[in-house]
């Protein structure tokens, strides 16, 4: 048993099993420590006003995404799951409202960041050109299939119905970024 942290969610990996088990990441500390100028300078009234028609639970910045993002981030991946039984997505097997999701076993693929983040951009036209995209421990590869287990977050979830396909189609382990990348920092 190995245990992985992501930012909003901790991963319990059972190889046994074939599964990986996904809990939430609940940050209380940050959500005071964000909330307490507010409430002091101008009440939790303002607050819950500015937190429900300003913000919403992926937004950064949110008292209430430091308490509940990993949770939604595990509700929203089980039900884009259950709705699309997309291709591209490792499937995710259950989910207790967010608090306990079983997933498929992923197997990381061996590709550094860079890579990686060339051929995602390249792919999907320059759409699929954030952070998530760099990191091999959000896809899963096995049998020469790419496919993706970090797919709550709605951006997401957008790039993988307009490209998914394409990606697990097109998608080579083996290419290298150039030297002159089209990634600028890269
Ligand atoms: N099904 C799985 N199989 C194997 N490992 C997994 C699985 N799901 C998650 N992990 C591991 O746990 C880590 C955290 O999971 P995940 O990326 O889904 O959570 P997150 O908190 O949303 O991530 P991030 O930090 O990218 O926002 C992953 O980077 C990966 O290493
Ligand atoms: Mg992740």
């Amino acid at each position: 048993m190995q245990i992985k942290k992501g930012t909003w969610r901790i991963a319990i990996l059972i190889p046994k099993l074939n599964i990986a088990i996904k809990l939430p990441r609940i940050y209380f500390k940050s959500a005071y420590q964000m909330s307490l100028p507010w409430i002091k300078n101008k009440g939790v009234g303002q607050l819950l006003k500015k937190e429900i028609f300003e913000f919403g639970i992926f937004s950064h910045g949110a008292v209430s995404s430091w308490l509940f993002r990993g949770i939604a981030e595990n509700f929203c991946e089980f039900g884009f799951y259950l709705k699309t039984r997309h291709c591209f997505l490792l499937p995710t097997y259950f989910s207790l409202f967010g608090l306990i999701n079983v997933q498929k076993l992923a197997i990381e693929p061996k590709i550094n960041d860079r890579d990686l983040l060339h051929q995602m951009v390249t792919l999907t036209h320059d759409k699929a050109n954030e952070h998530h995209y760099r990191n091999p421990a959000n896809f899963s590869y096995q049998d020469g299939k790419l496919q993706i287990l970090d797919y709550g977050d709605p951006d997401v979830q957008k790039v993988v119905k307009e490209f998914g396909k394409l990606l697990q189609e097109k998608f080579d382990i083996n290419a290298k970024c150039p030297h002159n990348g089209i990634i600028s920092g890269l």
